[in-house]
């Protein structure tokens, strides 16, 4: 639960137990999407990096990462999203300030995304809300690739932590179908107020049992 210690090298299990053995990440071969899915979601031309299979690992959050995950977290359409913001996305300072508070929580489990060894975003455990919820984000450049989706079954068979919910802007169609294709089943709606729409906005609460 929240306020367990976790062990962040990858010679563990990174569910805050110790294993005996080490701990191979494993990685996922992932499809390359339809040309009708890409043209549905509008992603972006796949470039070399993104060949026909990406290999998805995850790993610990390192100091270098951080600009990375600043420059997805700027994007509108992710922004509008995910809805539960910082108030400026934009400040650099207060991103720093927060990511220092983030990375030295010992009761947050998070882990960078890697898709053939390049930073695409985080996928993290909090309790910030009493519960323990789970949260991720990635660069738009890897959206509707499945990504998200291998990313949270990977964390989620390191993180062992149960009953385990998660919370969406009810119109966060995206996100509702990452956390379903998980295993998360709808368990309740909230409101909260959204910074990124300025307004109160209902949510789901997903719960994975
Ligand atoms: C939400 C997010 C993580 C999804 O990442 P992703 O890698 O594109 O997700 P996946 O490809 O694994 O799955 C996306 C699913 O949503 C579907 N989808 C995408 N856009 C959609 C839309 N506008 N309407 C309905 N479904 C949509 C895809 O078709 C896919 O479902 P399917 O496999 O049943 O076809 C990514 O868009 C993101 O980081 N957004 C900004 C931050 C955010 O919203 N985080 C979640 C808050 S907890």
């Amino acid at each position: 639960m929240c306020g367990q210690t976790f062990l962040y090298t990858d010679q563990h299990g990174f569910d805050g137990h110790k294993h005996k053995k080490s701990v191979e990440i494993r990685a996922i071969r992932v499809p390359r999407p339809t040309i009708s899915q890409r043209a549905r979601i509008n992603i972006p031309r796949m470039t070399k990096k993104n060949l026909k299979f990406s290999v998805i690992t995850l790993r610990d959050v390192e100091k270098s990462d951080l600009p990375i995950f600043f420059e997805n977290q700027l994007d509108p359409e992710a922004i509008y999203m995910a809805g539960f913001t910082a108030k400026d996305p934009a400040d650099r300072a207060a991103f720093d300030q927060h990511w220092t508070k983030v990375l030295a929580d010992e009761s947050i489990f998070i882990k960078t995304i890697l898709v053939s060894g390049e930073v695409a975003g985080s996928v993290l455990s909090h309790c910030w809300f009493g519960d323990p919820e789970v949260s991720y984000w990635i660069g738009k450049v890897y959206w509707g690739k499945g990504i998200a989706t291998r990313a949270l079954k990977l964390f989620l068979e390191g993180f062992s932590v149960r009953p385990l919910y998660a919370r969406i802007i009810i119109d966060n169609h995206a996100s509702k179908r990452v956390l379903e294709k998980c295993g998360f089943v709808a368990h309740g709606k909230d409101q909260g107020f959204a910074n990124a729409r300025g307004m109160e906005v209902e949510e789901y609460i997903f719960k994975l049992s």
